[in-house]
């Protein structure tokens, strides 16, 4: 993300966040207990949705204009047993089975290898542990709205810090063997057609999962 980036952020999402997306973040990360890693955390938007008792938080963002307005936020918040840390979710610097959860917020449209961020959160996730998600997706298969999505797509990477539009991540979900608890599509109001269809809820990183998807 660039400095003007980081800096337009906020105000960039500020429509979406008040019609939906805080109540969204509400309702998954008031949920989360005990061993926490927040991957691509950003500006800190979620943070004041995580409860206040019983959580140690990591905040994990690669990118220092981000990192930046995340510190500034997080020190704003008050809020003791959290720790800012750099890196991809590519690569977490975490041992294996170390978070009771994972939360990713409109981050597994950014990554540069979705599958491999996926298998790298459910390495560190514990056994049961559950992966947070909240993310804008394609648009069904075959609609207008997915063929706009294709069509704008490389242009849009190239100016929306690697964003994709079209990412299946619930596919991707499936596919690295996490099972998904909960899950609700939406559209997130107030936003540009081609990023409202939206998924959000709970997937576990369930033991029978990783058997099926490692052989
Ligand atoms: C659209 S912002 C979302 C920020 C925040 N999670 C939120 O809900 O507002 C995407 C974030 O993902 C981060 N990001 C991009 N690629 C990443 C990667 N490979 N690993 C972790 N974070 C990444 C970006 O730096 C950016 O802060």
């Amino acid at each position: 993300m660039s400095f003007i980036g980081a800096l337009i952020y906020d105000k960039s999402m500020a429509g979406s966040e008040e019609a939906c997306l805080r109540d969204w973040r509400k309702v998954l990360l008031g949920q989360v207990t005990g061993a926490v890693l927040e991957i691509g955390a950003g500006t800190g938007a979620n943070i004041e949705f995580y409860p206040t008792a019983g959580v140690n938080l990591v905040l994990s963002e690669p990118d220092k204009n981000m990192r930046k307005k995340l510190q500034e936020r997080l020190s704003q918040s008050g809020r003791t047993r959290v720790s800012i840390v750099t890196g991809s979710a590519e690569s977490i610097d975490a041992p294996d089975e170390s978070f009771d959860y994972v939360v990713s917020a409109l981050v597994c449209c950014s990554v540069v290898n979705l599958e491999g961020v996926l298998v790298e959160i459910k390495r560190v996730l514990k056994p049961g542990g559950r992966l947070v998600f909240l993310e804008h997706v394609a648009a069904s298969e075959g609609s207008k709205r997915r063929r706009w999505q294709n069509r704008i797509n490389p242009l849009w990477r190239l100016v929306a810090g690697n964003c994709h539009l079209n990412r299946e991540t619930e596919a991707a979900l499936v596919a690295t063997g996490f099972t998904i608890e909960s899950i609700q599509r939406e559209s997130m109001r107030k936003a540009m057609p081609i990023v409202r269809p939206t998924i959000r809820g709970m997937a576990i990183n369930s033991v029978l999962g990783s058997a099926l998807g490692s052989e």
